[in-house]
């Protein structure tokens, strides 16, 4: 997409963003609340539409969307509502029919973990269920692209690392994956690359190390006469080579040195920042 633009009123809330996601990568949008994440991947998956600016999926603009266009890519929407009494593997099925080529639901279910809830109504599954469920109804289809906004919101640890597997299966199917997430630990032990967005315009985009080393220092900590030491550097090895040296001459250990890499969420923190 180029010069994405997009208003509510006369609100704009993109301010023209550029992006582009390659075939069979995972690329993450992140950001605040407020940011622009949703309107860009309802924008994208031809939900809403823009005030400005070009924009491609696969090949197509998605406002001329076709039934095609939309059995070729799979949606997780930030919040879902699905028929409450319907049963797990009722719904699952439901959905494959409006397919081409649906995936075979039983093997949807055991992806994202649900095959023991297959019998059980809708109305009953919890928060986290819920989500894995819409997960599931994004992957019936057996979609190339799959746009999943905030897939893992509300997931206790063990189902994030679930969906976390599942995610990364659908990746070594050579699946394109947009998700938009607040986890920074989300984006940054799935995602290729991520772009962050910020009151509606990109702030930095690359790969989640390239980010690292473009924005923030490594934090090199010791304790020194009792007193905690921090040094922040763009020059870890020099640094700690200066230091080792004078520690070795001195004949003395450098107590509790920690050297740390930072991590994606320092980045983030520091390119949201207000007035940053
Ligand atoms: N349907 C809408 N009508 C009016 N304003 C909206 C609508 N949807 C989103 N907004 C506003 O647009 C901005 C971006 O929202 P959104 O895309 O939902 O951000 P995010 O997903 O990053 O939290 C916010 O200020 C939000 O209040
Ligand atoms: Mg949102």
């Amino acid at each position: 997409m180029h010069d994405l633009r997009k208003s509510y009123g006369d609100r704009e809330v993109l301010h023209g963003l550029d992006l582009a996601v390659e075939t069979g990568e995972v690329f993450a949008l992140l950001g605040p609340n407020g940011a622009g994440k949703t309107t860009t991947v309802e924008i994208l998956e031809g939900y809403r539409r823009r005030d400005g600016g070009d924009v491609c999926v696969l090949g197509t603009d998605p406002e001329q969307a076709d039934a095609d266009f939309r059995a070729r890519i799979g949606i997780v929407l930030q919040s879902s509502a699905v028929y409450p009494t319907l049963t797990v593997e009722e719904i699952v099925a439901l959905f494959a029919g409006y397919y081409p080529a649906p995936r075979d639901p039983d093997e949807v279910l055991v992806l994202v973990g649900l095959e023991d809830k297959c019998r059980a109504r809708v109305r009953t599954l919890s928060g986290g269920q819920l989500r894995r469920l819409d997960l599931a109804l994004a992957l019936v289809g057996d979609p190339e692209l799959i746009f999943l906004d905030e897939p893992t919101t509300g997931f206790d640890p063990a189902a994030r690392r679930q969906a976390w597997n599942t995610l990364r299966g659908m990746r070594e199917l050579g699946k394109t994956i947009l998700l938009t997430t607040h986890y920074m630990e989300e984006a940054e032990t799935l995602a290729d690359r991520v772009a962050i967005l910020r009151n509606g315009r990109i702030v930095a985009t690359g790969p989640p190390r390239a980010l690292l080393a473009e924005h923030v220092a490594v934090e090199i900590r010791f304790r020194r006469d009792g007193e905690e030491v921090v040094i922040d550097t763009d020059e870890p090895t020099r640094v700690l080579h200066e230091l080792t040296a004078e520690a070795l001459a001195a004949g003395v250990e450098l107590e509790a040195l920690e050297v740390q890499r930072r991590s994606l969420e320092d980045v983030y923190l520091e390119v949201t920042r207000e007035g940053a």
